[in-house]
């Protein structure tokens, strides 16, 4: 997982959290790195697990509402620190359609060696698209933070509808419906 999730996951800490709770998960978890992370390095995904369990553990909130929690808050800083992969999309759908072959493609330009998820998309109607999650990490909730991210950059109200489909030796694999409201 590249350093930027790290650090922009500690940094959330530190700011919703406090700066003794970022201490305290560092300090409980196994890092190689000591909780120093540099944005395009490379360090193990079971590091930011350890992590947001440990997160879960003092907190008392379960690890999957941490993860979108985090998935949410995670968008807003990607738009702040990239906004080129993000103000040129008109609305939600308009970026999810991109994310597989465009803006993930220009991310692992950027970060080499990123291991990013893939999605397959369809537009059922104007308002109404289909978005399937595949991952060998497994992180369909920051996967549904992101989205909920998204919508909430865009100004938009929608429902997401999420089916956690069976996972096979591809990793897991999510079904978002996402509906445009009113
Ligand atoms: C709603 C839109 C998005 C969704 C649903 C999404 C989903 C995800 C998920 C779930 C991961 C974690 C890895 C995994 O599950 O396999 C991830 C990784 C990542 N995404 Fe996206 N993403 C979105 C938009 C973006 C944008 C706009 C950027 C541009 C800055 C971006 C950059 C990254 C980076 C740098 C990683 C880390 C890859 C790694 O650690 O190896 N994503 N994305």
């Amino acid at each position: 997982m590249k350093g930027i999730v790290f650090r922009e996951f500690i940094e959330m800490v530190e700011t919703q959290f406090s700066l003794e709770t970022a201490d305290a998960i560092i300090n409980d978890s196994n890092l190689t790195t000591g909780g120093a992370y540099t944005s395009v390095g490379t360090y193990p995904t079971q590091e930011i697990v350890d992590l947001v369990s440990n997160l879960s553990l003092r907190s008392g909130t379960p690890v999957p509402d941490l993860l979108r929690h985090f998935g949410r808050h995670l968008f807003h800083r990607f738009a702040a620190v990239h906004p080129e992969f993000i103000t040129n999309h008109a609305s939600v759908f308009a970026l999810l359609c991109k994310l597989d072959d465009q803006i993930h493609i220009d991310v692992q330009k950027l970060y080499n060696d990123a291991e990013l998820p893939s999605f397959e998309h369809e537009q059922l109607s104007m308002n109404s698209m289909l978005f399937i999650y595949h991952s060998r990490r497994a992180m369909p909730d920051l996967a549904h933070g992101l989205i909920e991210g998204c919508i909430a950059y865009f100004g938009q109200t929608m429902q997401i509808e999420r089916v956690d489909l069976p996972s096979d030796k591809d990793g897991a694999h999510t079904r978002f419906t996402l509906t445009v409201e009113g």
